[in-house]
């Protein structure tokens, strides 16, 4: 499937099953190298859940633990600029090594209600990985510890990303057909 289309556009591959599995797995070796005791996985839902069961499949770190927050900015194709969170961390998080694990890093609005959250929890520290970055997008200072790839600034689909709650499933990550 070199082009799918959803909701009336047509999307291209971009990134490749085969490559995905590539990055996610040099992320996995650059975070098992470089983590914390205990490390607290927390996976952005929806759009982080093929990332994540990926990832954690190759981490070797033996007491690591993942749990899942809910977050939600975008509409359609554009970010709505404020970010609701939809479902809470129920853990103790109160000394622990959080790793926060994101689909992509767009504005940056979601990563700052997250270091927003994290922070009045006292974790011991907190690092951000995200598969995708998109810098000329990107508005915030935050620091970004792992990124798996730096894209151009355009709507991206599938592994986990959306359109609109489509294309989720799709085994590659496409772009926006122009
Ligand atoms: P930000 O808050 O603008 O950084 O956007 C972060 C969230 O918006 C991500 O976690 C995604 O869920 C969603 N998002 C950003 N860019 C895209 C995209 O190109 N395709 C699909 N979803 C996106
Ligand atoms: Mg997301």
């Amino acid at each position: 499937m070199k082009t799918v289309t959803l909701h009336n556009k047509t999307f291209e591959v971009f990134i490749p099953d085969t490559e995905i599995s590539e990055i996610v797995h040099s992320m996995a070796n650059q975070i098992n190298n470089q983590s914390a005791e205990r490390p607290l996985f927390i996976a952005v839902l929806n759009g982080s859940f093929l990332f994540a069961a990926d990832i954690m499949r190759k981490i070797t770190i033996p007491n690591a633990e993942i749990s899942f927050i809910k977050l939600a900015s975008y509409q359609g194709t554009k970010s709505t600029g404020t970010v609701n969170e939809l479902i809470g961390v129920n853990q103790e998080l109160k000394g622990r090594n959080v790793i926060i694990l994101e689909d992509i890093i767009d504005t940056g609005n979601t990563l700052e209600k997250i270091v927003e959250i994290f922070r009045t929890k006292e974790v011991a520290s907190l690092k951000i990985s995200t598969l995708l970055y998109k810098p000329d997008a990107y508005k915030k200072d935050i620091p970004i510890d792992y990124i798996g790839k730096s894209i151009e600034n355009k709507f991206v689909v599938g592994y986990g990303l959306d359109y609109d709650e489509i294309g989720r499933n799709l085994p590659h990550i496409y772009k926006l057909k122009n």
